[in-house]
């Protein structure tokens, strides 16, 4: 096809209004549960420090580079991920295998999907107890009280999960713009004011010092080889990228947006969430005798008992939980999108029978979640409960090998001149960089830590 031809492909789906539109969608993809509610606990878990340095390099030599990665090629294909990797693949190498990678993240979607709902289940489940003042006069105690005998039922975590998917198969079944554009535009500002509220309380009332110290001092001794692992695969979750969501998006985008500007602000605005929550989290930790490791339950503990102190603290608690759940259903809108854009395109389904057939089987996968955390949190095998294996299986492994294939296919299949042509047609420094980068320094760092992970170096 020629390269006008390749212009003037355009998207089945529709495209976003503006430019802004687009930043704001990958924002509400990236910024999510990730930032509030994974990155603290697995921080804690992991020892703070070095665990957030490795986490940090991977954000910049990964993470960045795999998202401008697949915004150009879902810019190219204007396809689902699947069929945009097949037809790149032929045009660039005469092989459409390469769409087993849309295919692989397709797989990733509906594992990170399904235990996404049944987390943000538990968000929408706060946002009732904070406006029914369950957290006044809270203690350390009763605030892990609170949450566990909400864990431990699944008919209620199991209703909330429900309620969430369905609520996302809607946004989805509206179709791109009047669906996703609408939810992310006022969330978004309004989720950092309030973080920043937040972290004003924090740094007055709760243990700064400590907290800062936690995060930012690299103890390496307390970095595990599985440590590693969950850094570098919580960088892929964080930015949305490895699986195609983020292409997905990038079919809708205009030409003529610079993509990798757009990158860079979208990449600095999820890490800088992700630090701040951290920063709210800890030092409420330690001002409370809580602990750092305390698990997925960490900001459902810590967050409450900072409320319970605070004037106006059922008021702030509960549109902190509204804004998480918004926060959490932008990233779920856009981890249903790339099955749902699959099933139109090639099943010929409508919108809004194929959102309800991805919905339909995330349902089902996720009552292994809600179901590890109660009725079967006794049962373990390989690194936990069923929420661990399918964590560790989607965010750890699947999301590095999506993302690793991405980013070869982007550096060393692609032209030059394709690319180039994507991201900046005068291939200025700033290209000539992320080409060497996506060749080079990507690939050898999720090698490099895969193999770490698996013990051989
Ligand atoms: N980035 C989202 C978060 O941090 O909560 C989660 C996510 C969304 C992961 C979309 C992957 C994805 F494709």
């Amino acid at each position: 096809m020629s390269e006008t031809g390749i212009a003037r492909r355009s998207s089945l789906h529709g495209q976003w209004s503006s430019r802004l539109a687009f930043v704001l969608a990958v924002t509400g993809s990236a910024v999510g549960l990730g930032n509030i509610w994974r990155f603290p606990y697995i921080a804690g878990e992991n020892g703070g420090g070095a665990f957030v340095l490795v986490y940090l390099v991977c954000i910049v030599i990964v993470g960045l580079p795999i998202m401008m990665s697949e915004v150009l090629i879902g810019r190219r294909g204007r396809r689902n991920p699947v069929s945009t990797m097949t037809l790149l693949g032929k045009e660039e190498s005469g092989t459409g295998s390469w769409g087993l990678v849309g295919a692989l993240g397709l797989g990733s979607g509906f594992l990170i999907l399904s235990f996404y709902s049944v987390i943000a289940g538990w968000a929408v489940a706060y946002v009732i107890e904070s406006a029914s003042n369950t957290f006044e006069g809270a203690t350390a105690a009763s605030v892990e009280q609170v949450f566990n005998s909400l864990a431990s039922n699944p008919l209620r975590t199991g209703l909330w999960h429900t309620i969430f998917l369905a609520a996302t198969a809607f946004v989805i079944a509206r179709g791109v713009e009047r669906g996703i554009e609408r939810a992310v535009r006022v969330m978004m500002p309004a989720l950092v004011v309030l973080l920043l509220v937040l972290l004003g309380y924090s740094a007055v009332e709760g243990n700064f010092a400590q907290g800062v110290r936690f995060l930012f001092e690299p103890r390496f001794e307390e970095l595990t080889r599985d440590g590693m692992m969950e850094a570098l695969g919580h960088a892929f979750f964080t930015l949305s990228v490895g699986m195609g969501a983020v292409m997905a998006y990038g079919a809708y985008l205009p030409s003529g947006t610079s993509i990798m500007k757009m990158s860079v602000a979208v990449v600095a605005a999820d890490t800088a969430i992700a630090l701040v929550a951290a920063l709210i989290v800890f030092p409420i930790v330690f001002a409370n005798g809580l602990a750092p490791d305390a698990g997925p339950g960490l900001v459902f503990q810590s967050l409450p008992l900072a409320f319970s102190q605070m004037p106006g603290g059922a008021i702030i608690a509960t549109t902190l939980f509204v804004l998480l759940t918004f926060a959490a259903w932008t990233s779920a809108i856009s981890l249903m999108e790339p099955a749902t854009a699959w099933c139109i395109e090639k099943l010929g389904l409508t919108r809004a029978l194929a959102a309800t057939a991805v919905a339909g089987i995330t349902w089902i996968l996720g009552l292994l979640t809600v179901l590890s955390f109660s009725t079967l949190s006794g049962v373990t095998f390989l690194r936990g409960t069923f929420f661990d294996n399918i964590d560790f299986l989607s965010n750890s492994i699947l999301l590095p090998f999506g993302g690793l294939a991405i980013v070869i296919f982007a550096g060393w299949i692609m032209a030059r001149a394709s690319t180039a042509s994507e991201l900046d047609p005068d291939a200025g420094t700033a290209y000539r960089v992320w080409r060497f980068t996506a060749r080079y320094l990507t690939p050898l760092a999720v090698v490099a830590v895969l193999l770490r992970g698996v013990g051989l170096i």
